[in-house]
């Protein structure tokens, strides 16, 4: 057992946990933050894709130890954050859910590749969504309300989101 000291969503938790205690994991168990979804566990499907210093990690393959000192962004943290509610929006309008599990780490991608990529293309927005998978809408909803978003960057430029990729 060591205890880590992680900063989730703006708040520090410190907790005890297990040697072998995945991110998500103690993210989820520990920290009552279900938002975030495991579906393969190895590092595959992009289902528990999370924010990590201001990078996308897949949180089923990182251990809770090794982010001690970490500032995590769950899905759950960017309620006062503008991108992230015109992504959520154009989600909606587009339809670009409908099981809803892999949303939460498409998300995180979706405000990642708006935040870091200032020329965007389908092309482009296809390969930076390869990491995750969606078994239900065939990605083009999704590639659809990330399009849009990018659409109105130009109108949001003043908008600031919670924390901005690293380049
Ligand atoms: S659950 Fe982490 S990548 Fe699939
Ligand atoms: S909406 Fe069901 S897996 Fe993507």
């Amino acid at each position: 057992m060591k205890t880590v000291n992680i900063r989730i969503n703006g708040e520090a938790v410190s907790s005890p946990v297990d040697d072998r205690l995945s991110l998500a994991d103690f993210i989820r168990d520990h920290c009552l933050l279900t938002g975030t979804h495991i579906g393969c566990e190895q590092g595959v499907c992009g289902a528990c894709t999370l924010m990590l210093d201001g990078k996308p990690i897949r949180s089923c393959i990182m251990l809770a130890v090794a982010a001690d000192g970490a500032d995590v962004l769950t899905v759950e943290g960017y309620d006062d954050d503008p991108l992230m509610r015109a992504i959520r929006t154009a989600f909606n309008r587009r339809h670009a859910l409908q099981c809803g599990f892999c949303t939460p780490g498409m998300l995180a991608t979706a405000h990642d590749i708006l935040s870091r990529i200032a020329d965007l293309d389908r092309d482009r927005i296809r390969t930076e969504l390869g990491g995750n998978f969606c078994r239900c809408t065939g990605y083009l909803p999704i590639i659809q309300a990330i399009e849009d978003v990018y659409a109105q960057r130009a109108q949001m430029a003043s908008m600031k989101p919670v924390i901005r990729a690293a380049e």
